[in-house]
């Protein structure tokens, strides 16, 4: 079976990305030709798998507590309620979890009948991926381990391209690139990613250093302005400002994180439109981009 082959089959071999793409070749894989390309990360590929696979190992020890503060911040639903609002059913669609990690946001894409094929660095994690679905899953998921830079996807394949969390651990152009690449025309791309400007989230970040890959940075401002070169449209909704002030409350249970969460999320919404200034200081954006 091919590793494109999508409905029956449920899994697909995981293959290193990086060995066709550094080879800079295109392959022909289940009747499509596939296109990969030579990418020069400077080590930062290699750098990000280890130590992704470090944390897989480790069953994410050295972030667990970091994890625990920001279960209703990252609380998925919250943050993408307004994403599947705009766009929609997924039945049918072709969509790429870019960065897909342990596979959970590839389930929330699955559940809304999209056709998924998750890629992440780190293999002991892809495995999580699959073995997180039922085995009779339909449309059956598709996990493949790849370098986000320079997939082996024929260019055009897919619907809509998301990413949670993904671009900030990436070289940013050759990253924006590939997705513009394997979007078809007027496709989308949709992310959420970290922002540098949040104070209080600033210093986290610098009293604990080893939660973070080496090379992982927040996204700035400048860096938005540099995805518009790359596609045709882009929009950015700012989220949480007061609301990570709340983060110790995720202690008590995730029902009272998320309830929290919620409350205080209007609270930003609110200040946000009355001081558009301040979505400078705040901790996450949700870019959406049109191809
Ligand atoms: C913050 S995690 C997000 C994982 C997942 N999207 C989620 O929501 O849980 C970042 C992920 O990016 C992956 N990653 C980092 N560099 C990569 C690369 N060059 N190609 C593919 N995946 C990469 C890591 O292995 C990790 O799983």
């Amino acid at each position: 079976m091919g590793a494109y082959t999508e409905g029956g089959v449920r899994r697909v071999p995981s293959r290193l990305g990086r060995s066709d793409a550094s080879m800079g070749r295109a392959v022909r894989q289940g009747g499509l030709t596939v296109h990969s390309r030579a990418f020069e990360p400077d080590g930062r590929t290699e750098r990000e798998q280890a130590f992704h696979d470090g944390l897989a190992e480790s069953g994410f020890r050295g972030r667990r507590l970091l994890n625990m503060l920001s279960a209703g911040l990252y609380d998925k639903d919250i943050l993408w309620e307004p994403v599947w609002r705009s766009i929609g059913d997924l039945h049918g669609k072709r969509v790429l979890d870019y960065g897909c990690g342990v596979g959970d946001f590839s389930g929330a894409l699955w559940k809304r009948g999209a056709r998924v094929h998750g890629i992440d660095i780190c293999e002991g994690l892809v495995t999580q991926a699959e073995t997180s679905f039922p085995q009779d899953a339909r449309p059956a998921p598709v996990f493949q381990v790849m370098d986000a830079h320079a997939t082996s996807f024929p260019d055009g394949f897919f619907d809509h391209v998301f990413g949670n969390g993904i671009l900030h651990h990436l070289d940013l152009d050759a990253a924006l690139s590939e997705i513009a690449r394997v979007l078809r025309p007027g496709g989308s791309a949709f992310f959420q990613e970290p922002l540098a400007g949040h104070p209080w989230v600033r210093l986290v970040r610098r009293l604990t250093p080893r939660a973070r890959s080496a090379d992982e940075r927040p996204l700035t401002w400048g860096d938005i302005d540099r995805i518009r070169r790359h596609f045709r449209s882009v929009e950015h909704t700012e989220i949480y400002l007061v609301t990570p002030m709340a983060a110790p409350l995720s202690l008590l249970g995730s029902g009272t994180a998320r309830w929290t969460t919620r409350r205080l999320k209007t609270i930003d919404d609110g200040l946000f439109r009355l001081f558009p200034r301040s979505r400078r200081l705040a901790w996450l954006t949700m870019l959406a981009l049109w191809k």
